[in-house]
């Protein structure tokens, strides 16, 4: 069995990966700047390096039989080099470039016919202007690139906000988005092989404060109907979309039970991280097995609901955990830290996963673990 895998970007994703890598048998190697990344301490080895070293991207390809990607980048193009030289590189370049700029991902969507929130490329503020007049107030204000965690949005409530607000976005490749009054976001995992198999998730519920992921419920407190609707749109996206991986598949329930995409990442996901305790195939381990030509494995729960809360950074400075020994003493209560030197505002840390019978049981759990934790 080729057993080598290269993982561009150290994140906490990465690390997770290898973890369920190295179950399996895997070797590790890690292309990150960061030194002793949190995916670097626990790979077999990390390449320090800067994303766009093409040197650095040849030596991880030397080094592994299949490549994947756990980042979002400023330009896309880093991985043209490795295609020419024909490495294996999982999801496929093509489906990287198009869901790396958002505006090209919503094209996408709208070719396939698949339901998206009203949007329009803009390139100015008349642009804008005209988008309101079109769409009505609110509207989103986007960056096409680099945009995770919130980071590219701005809320335009009003015709005097859009200068101030293109200018938080220092008006890099913008679009707009008409503002969709959900009820609830939801997001479903899917995974495809290399043999094209395909298998969801169940549907979780999603959270998010400041455009930030916090709380991730499963499975969503959502009927039966609006769950398969939710699971067929899933997979329809993947239809549509080329290559191998574990992808999450970010949507919008509105009142009136639709349901639209907002965007799909194409990685393991966030919204995913539950599935390491409540499901029978973890997305990390689904992801490896999608990328390395394996079959699939189950993805049903094994836990009647399980909530996850992400511990985001509160300050800036080093790092320092405390209280774990404190929320690990609540039964079916798991803390995950990724071993960040520092922390930031909002930074992901780490988070905790509870798991039990109901979801307000779960959650009860997981809220008091995240007040026992301080980082
Ligand atoms: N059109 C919209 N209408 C209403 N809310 C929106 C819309 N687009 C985004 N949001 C809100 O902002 C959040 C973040 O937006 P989006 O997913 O586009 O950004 P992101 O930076 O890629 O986020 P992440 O990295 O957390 O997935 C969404 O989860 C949602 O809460
Ligand atoms: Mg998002």
């Amino acid at each position: 069995m080729k057993n080598r895998i290269g993982i561009v970007g150290g994140g906490q994703l990465g690390r997770m990966m290898a973890f369920e890598a190295h179950k399996m048998g895997f070797r590790l190697i890690v292309l990150d700047p960061t030194p002793r990344s949190p995916a670097g301490q626990v790979a077999d080895e990390q390449i320090v390096a800067n994303y766009s070293d093409q040197k650095a991207l040849q030596e991880l390809a030397t080094k592994s039989d299949v490549i994947t990607y756990e980042i979002e980048l400023e330009n896309s193009d880093i991985f043209d080099g490795l295609v020419k030289t024909g490495s294996i590189i999982h999801p496929s370049i093509k489906t990287f470039k198009l869901i790396n700029d958002k505006y090209l991902q919503k094209e996408f969507f709208q070719k396939a016919k698949i339901p998206v929130a009203d949007f329009m490329a803009v390139e100015n503020k008349e642009d804008i202007l005209k988008a309101t007049k079109k769409f009505g107030y609110p509207i989103l204000l986007k960056t096409r690139l680099f945009a995770y965690d919130g980071r590219g949005n701005a809320l335009i409530k009003k015709a005097s906000d859009i200068e101030k607000q293109m200018n938080s976005l220092q008006g890099k490749g913008l679009y707009v988005e008409k503002y969709i009054p959900f009820i609830k976001e939801l997001a479903v995992m899917v995974a495809r092989n290399t043999k094209g198999e395909i298998a969801t998730y169940q549907v979780v519920e999603t959270i998010h404060k400041n455009n930030i992921l916090h709380v991730v419920k499963a499975p969503a407190a959502i009927n039966s109907q609006i769950s398969l609707k939710a699971r067929n749109l899933a997979k329809n996206v993947m239809q549509h979309l080329k290559g191998a991986g574990v992808f999450g598949i970010e949507m919008f329930l509105t009142k009136s039970r639709k349901v639209l995409v907002n965007e799909i990442a194409p990685r393991v996901h966030n919204s995913g991280h539950y599935t390491i305790e409540a499901c029978v195939t973890n997305q990390f381990a689904q992801h490896i097995r999608a990328i390395s030509g394996l079959p699939l494995g189950k993805t049903d729960m094994l836990v009647g609901a399980a909530v996850m809360i992400n511990i985001l950074g509160e300050r800036a400075g080093s790092a320092e955990v405390s209280g774990i020994e404190k929320a690990l003493g609540l039964p079916q209560t798991y803390v995950h830290i990724y071993g960040k030197k520092d922390t930031k505002m909002e930074r992901k840390m780490g988070h905790i996963t509870a798991v039990d019978k109901s979801l307000e049981k779960a959650y009860k759990k997981a809220k008091l673990a995240r007040k026992l934790i301080s980082i």
